[in-house]
């Protein structure tokens, strides 16, 4: 009896509640509680509820939230059961799951029983779709921290070192401080454009076509010359995918920037070697160096290593920095393009 009436809720609801096979088999667990309660109440001849076993809703709460299945569907889900039941009472069949007359008490409890599971699951669902909301939020909030420092730190550093320059060779040299102001407009207009891209909530990046050239202008732009700047590529750009030449290249210029800001070398070296199974960096200078720790965390009050490694880690890649105070720095990195084992030497 109680399974041809399952047979018929389960043909009621919707096809991705019955998808997973726990969510599938806690409704048909659920259901036979509730004709539990429906039984029991009819032999003490009142309404009882079991209240473990109400509890155990919950679970359906937080598998449907974490399945992305919406509360109007978990809702409706309940009202089927309730509507299920009443039709196996009161439609073809009648007297045969329970004695006609003592209908009314079997109505009370079977919707009790169905309401406050639907109560509960709800309650659940909520607090579920919380913690996720949570968890999305924080992942969230590390991509714009990781792209405000990479996309807009790097670019207001540039503007600052051309007003520096501009201020230098403003009375002497026109025409290169006239360079130097078109540069700023173009680089402020970056800026501008990112923020309007942040605010539409999209990616901040713009794709990269070329590794090799938009890092020559950007250590051209920085306009260094204490720092001697080797860019060696290997390779053809063509077999790494858009998306993780915009990664390195951001990696990279990062690295660049520190290079620029921290290190005072006299030498940098960026090695790039690119194929289709993988991408390898190495980036090295000679400069002060400092105490970095492996991985970079806690050891500095700056995001841009812990944002460096975290881009490269979320390729799939190895990031790995070693610097000792005098001693230069030199960070290695490896992404993987397909499948197999990569080392990172
Ligand atoms: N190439 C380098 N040479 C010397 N010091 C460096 C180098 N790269 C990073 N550092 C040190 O590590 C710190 C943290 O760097 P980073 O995380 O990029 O943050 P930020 O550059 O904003 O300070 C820097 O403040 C600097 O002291
Ligand atoms: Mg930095």
């Amino acid at each position: 009896m109680i399974d041809r009436l399952y047979a018929q809720y389960e043909e009621r609801l919707a096809y991705d509640l019955l998808e997973r096979r726990d969510l599938r088999a806690e409704w048909r667990r659920q259901f036979g509680y509730v004709f539990d309660d429906c039984q029991r109440s009819m032999k003490l001849g009142r309404v009882v509820v079991n209240d473990d076993k109400v509890a155990l809703a919950s679970l359906l709460g937080v598998s449907t939230a974490l399945s992305g299945i919406s509360l109007e569907k978990l809702t409706l889900a309940w009202g089927e059961m309730f509507d299920v039941f009443l039709s196996g009472l009161t439609g073809f069949g009648a007297g045969r799951l329970l004695p006609v007359g003592r209908t009314q008490l079997a109505l009370t409890a079977i919707n009790r029983s169905v309401v406050e599971r639907g109560r509960i699951s709800s309650v659940w669902y909520e607090k579920a779709l919380i913690k996720r909301l949570e968890g999305l939020r924080t992942a969230d909030r590390k991509r714009a921290a990781r792209e405000l420092h990479d996309w807009f730190g790097s670019n207001i550093s540039l503007a600052l070192r051309k007003l520096e320059l501009h201020d230098l060779t403003t009375e002497s040299k026109e025409g290169f401080s006239r360079r130097h102001i078109e540069d700023l407009h173009s680089i402020l207009g970056n800026l501008f454009e990112g923020v309007r891209r942040l605010s539409s909530g999209l990616r901040l990046q713009t794709p990269v076509s070329n590794i090799d050239r938009e890092l020559r202008s950007y250590v051209d732009a920085y306009g260094l010359d204490l720092t001697d700047v080797t860019i060696f590529v290997d390779g053809d750009e063509a077999d790494v995918p858009s998306h993780i030449r915009g990664e390195v290249f951001l990696v990279l210029r990062e690295c660049m920037r520190n290079i620029f800001t921290h290190a005072g070398a006299g030498q940098a070296l960026i090695m790039l070697q690119l194929s289709p199974s993988r991408v390898c960096a190495v980036v090295q200078d000679d400069g002060r160096g400092f105490a970095a720790q492996n991985g970079a965390e806690g050891s500095t009050t700056g995001s841009g290593l812990i944002s460096m490694k975290e881009r490269i880690r979320a390729l799939g890649g190895t990031f790995n920095i070693t610097s000792m105070p005098m001693n230069g720095t030199r960070i290695a990195f490896l992404v993987p393009l397909t499948d197999g084992p990569h080392d990172l030497a």
